[in-house]
């Protein structure tokens, strides 16, 4: 497995442990739960046909999901055709995702701590797992996004949206701590790291969802 993470208990904070022992906890349900939830989403998964075609087309490196949880988002990913493979916080997410997916690769991590060779990739996926990172932490995140990016190569980020234009809110999350973002303000944080925006998304919740949900895909143009 050429792509791994630094050793995490090193230097966890605590809100790294927090999250980890939550989604330890419920990771079995929420596999159960999301299992078939791409297969009501046309619109999730439009933007992630568009972001894997992205990533084809400058061919430079694999996709790394960031954040996979049990793997649902990494195996469709390669059901278009990505080369991707995944990193999880959780070690029961990972468990989970190898025993569903074993043609995949995951393995466990933080996406704080990439240890990822610079321009290695050819793209990032976070969906959902950036909003557990505390606000303050997030421009540096980005920051190493860029890095271990390729030059063309892209990042796709899927997110609950905050009520106001251009806030960034923590909200009752069922798992653990997390975060909404206005999409504006993401997007802002995404340039100023050094990525060009291609596309925003917003969707209505749908029924089980309470808030609207955002995606942002940018690419490393240099
Ligand atoms: C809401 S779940 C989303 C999982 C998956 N992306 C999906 O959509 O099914 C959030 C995931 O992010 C992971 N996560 C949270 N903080 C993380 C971090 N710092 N590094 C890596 N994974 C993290 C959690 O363990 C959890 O599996």
């Amino acid at each position: 497995m050429p792509y791994s993470t630094e050793d995490p208990a090193a230097t966890e904070l605590a809100d790294v442990t927090t999250t980890r022992a939550a989604y330890d906890d419920i990771a079995d349900l929420y596999a159960d739960l999301f299992k078939h939830q791409l297969e009501r989403q046309a619109l999730d998964r439009a933007i992630l046909a568009v972001f894997a075609e992205s990533v084809a087309d400058n061919g430079s490196g694999p996709v790394a999901d960031l954040g996979c949880g049990p793997g649902r988002v990494t195996a469709h990913l390669a059901t278009l055709g990505a080369e991707v493979f995944g990193i999880d916080l959780s070690a029961r997410m990972v468990a989970l995702a190898r025993a569903e997916f074993p043609h995949l690769s995951f393995d466990q991590g933080s996406l704080e701590q990439l240890a990822i060779g610079s321009g290695a990739l050819g793209g990032i996926v976070a969906w959902y797992s950036l909003i557990h990172i505390p606000p303050a932490r997030v421009p540096r995140v980005l920051r190493e996004f860029h890095r271990v990016l390729a030059a063309e190569g892209h990042v796709l980020l899927a997110f609950q949206t905050a009520d106001l234009p251009d806030a960034v809110e923590a909200f009752d999350h069922k798992v653990t701590r997390a975060y909404r973002w206005a999409p504006k303000r993401l997007a802002r944080l995404l340039t100023e790291a050094g990525f060009t925006m291609i596309a925003r998304m917003v969707r209505e919740p749908v029924p089980g969802e309470r808030f609207g949900q955002a995606y942002l895909l940018a690419s490393k143009v240099r």
